[in-house]
């Protein structure tokens, strides 16, 4: 067996009396197409968020490709490739979409200072920036500034920009939020042409997306794994559909 991309061992956090992630232990191979899932509550978040380094576990080791990240910053843990999607407000309306994602790879490149230069001095970045986007289906809307997308596009666009940093790993936390069920086929369109060699974690609502991504779905309920199995296992599962599909 290779070695785990991302290990997630026996992780826990409170918050006051609130015990919202108990003993959660998961592990990403390469190629991994991950779901987590569970109610309004159950700890989603908080766990990506102990992930990415955003908050601090309580307890509990978080191991990228084997080398334990726990104590490092979110900065140090995008260099050793674990990506998130940005929020929907880092983008900026009415820069061209392709200027964004370069603005990403200027970031990669440690070239920051000079984003605001004409793209035309950094072909080989901005012929990166159009591969990125075509590889979403975003190619026509390149030039487009970013407020004219459609918002599941705009959702693309963030994809597009964790992308850009070349992620071992890739935690998503409901793209198909605010969404229009219309532009569904779309966003899953994207995501099946990542590359097979990115770990996804994908946070979902919406089930339909769910149970046509993932290969393996993770079940959380009020903070700990309640489930973890094929997407068929899962959906059979009387305690998930007890916690959680009865509902849907
Ligand atoms: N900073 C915080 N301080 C106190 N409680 C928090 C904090 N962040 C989250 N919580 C609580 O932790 C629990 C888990 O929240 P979290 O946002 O991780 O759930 P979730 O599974 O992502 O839910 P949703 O599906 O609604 O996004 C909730 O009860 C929430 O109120
Ligand atoms: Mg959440």
């Amino acid at each position: 067996m290779t070695l785990p991309l991302l290990q997630v061992e026996l992780l826990n956090k409170h918050y006051g009396g609130l015990h919202v992630t108990r003993d959660v232990s998961l592990q990403l191979h390469a190629g991994d197409r991950v779901a987590l899932i569970g109610p309004n509550g159950a700890g989603k978040t908080t766990l990506v968020h102990q992930i990415s380094g955003v908050v601090p576990p309580g307890s509990g080791r978080i191991l990228l490709a084997g080398k334990d990240i726990t104590a490092r910053s979110q900065a140090e843990r995008v260099k050793q490739g674990l990506a998130r999607t940005f929020q929907i407000t880092t983008l900026a309306p009415t820069l061209p979409v392709q200027h964004q994602v370069a603005m990403a790879l200027f970031e990669r490149e440690q070239l920051a200072s000079r984003c605001w230069r004409s793209l035309d001095d950094y072909p080989t970045l901005a012929a990166e920036a159009c591969s990125l986007l075509a590889t979403l289906g975003l190619q026509e809307q390149a030039a487009w500034p970013t407020e004219q997308l459609a918002y599941g596009e705009q959702r693309l666009v963030e994809i597009a920009l964790a992308l850009a940093l070349r992620p071992r790993v890739l935690l998503l936390d409901e793209p198909m939020a605010g969404v229009p069920q219309s532009e569904g086929p779309k966003l899953l369109a994207a995501l099946d042409s990542l590359p097979d060699t990115l770990a996804v974690l994908i946070i979902e609502h919406d089930m339909d997306l769910v149970f046509r991504y993932a290969r393996r779905i993770v079940v959380l309920a009020e903070g700990a794994v309640l489930a973890e199995d094929s997407p068929d296992q899962i959906r059979a599962h009387p305690l998930v559909r007890a916690a959680y599909l009865g509902h849907e």
